[in-house]
């Protein structure tokens, strides 16, 4: 176990599964207490006992980030059980598919719901709180948004998708210049396509082998290539990190075939 994150407190949300379980299991590994937040209650109750078991403080809560009003509640019980929060990981986030001529307006009422609007209101009462309790005064306030290679790439059938994580790619930057000089670091980090529950069923398909084939490399990436870069964006190597978004894609972006 590490010792980077030593002290930290940190909320990951869509920690139920896929990167979020990753991300929450890197945090306490480096010493974070973590607040596991994801709507499917049983499974984060089972990565916090999992955590709990290897002797790290770890919590479970119930939130849907497309319900806004009870993300800052939900922070507030995390403060009360682990601690003024440091760190933010605003993971959650929905797929979006659909070709613009067909996509029903509820997938996009509710990618932009989740993708978005929990995004901004997450960082929000994040920021609110830190700057309440001290946290940003020390310069230890960490937001890291999850956005994607779609922020800056088209990708096939999902222009609702890459439209919401533009969106929060820009908001990164907007809040990042707002709470400059307030001591909390907001950063992006944008993975390429890694197998998790948002996308597993297009891989076998003809379209996903398709796609595949067209990276650079010709594979999908794996959760633990972006320890590295999400290490840094939670930790005190970002101090002088703000307003970026980090791509770790494996070149899938680059343009080209070959
Ligand atoms: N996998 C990739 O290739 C890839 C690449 C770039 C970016 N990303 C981004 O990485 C993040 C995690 O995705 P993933 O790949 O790990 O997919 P995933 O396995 O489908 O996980 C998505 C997580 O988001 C949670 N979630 C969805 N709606 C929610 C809501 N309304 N409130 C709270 N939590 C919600 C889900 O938990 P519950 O269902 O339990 O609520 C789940 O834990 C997303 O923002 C995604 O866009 C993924």
């Amino acid at each position: 176990m590490g010792e980077s994150l030593q002290g930290q407190v940190a909320v990951v949300t869509g920690a139920s599964g896929g990167l979020g379980a990753h991300f929450a299991r890197l945090l306490a590994r480096e010493g974070a207490a973590v607040a596991l937040a994801a709507r499917r209650l049983d499974k984060v109750e089972g990565l916090a006992r999992e955590l709990s078991d290897q002797g790290q403080r770890a919590m479970a809560l119930r939130l849907d980030v497309a319900d806004a009003a009870t993300i800052g509640p939900a922070l507030d019980d995390v403060e009360a059980a682990l601690g003024p929060i440091s760190i933010l990981v605003n993971n959650a986030g929905v797929g979006g598919e659909g070709l613009a001529l067909d996509v029903p307006l509820e997938t996009f009422d509710e990618t932009f719901a989740v993708n978005v609007r929990g995004t901004f209101i997450g960082a929000r009462e994040a920021a609110r709180r830190m700057l309440a309790s001290g946290v940003a005064e020390r310069g230890d306030g960490r937001i890291l948004n999850i956005a994607s290679i779609a922020s800056e790439t088209v990708l096939p059938g999902l222009s609702l998708y890459c439209g919401s994580k533009a969106a929060v790619a820009m908001m990164t930057r907007g809040m990042a210049r707002e709470w400059a000089r307030r001591g909390i670091a907001v950063n992006a980090l944008a993975p390429g396509y890694i197998d998790t529950g948002i996308n597993t069923h297009w891989w076998p398909t003809e379209g996903g082998q398709k796609q595949l084939k067209g990276f650079p490399r010709r594979r999908l990436m794996q959760e633990s290539d972006l320890d590295a870069a999400f290490l840094m964006l939670v930790g005190p190597a970002a101090s002088a990190i703000t307003g970026s978004l980090i791509v770790v894609d494996d070149g899938q972006s680059l343009p080209g075939g070959g």
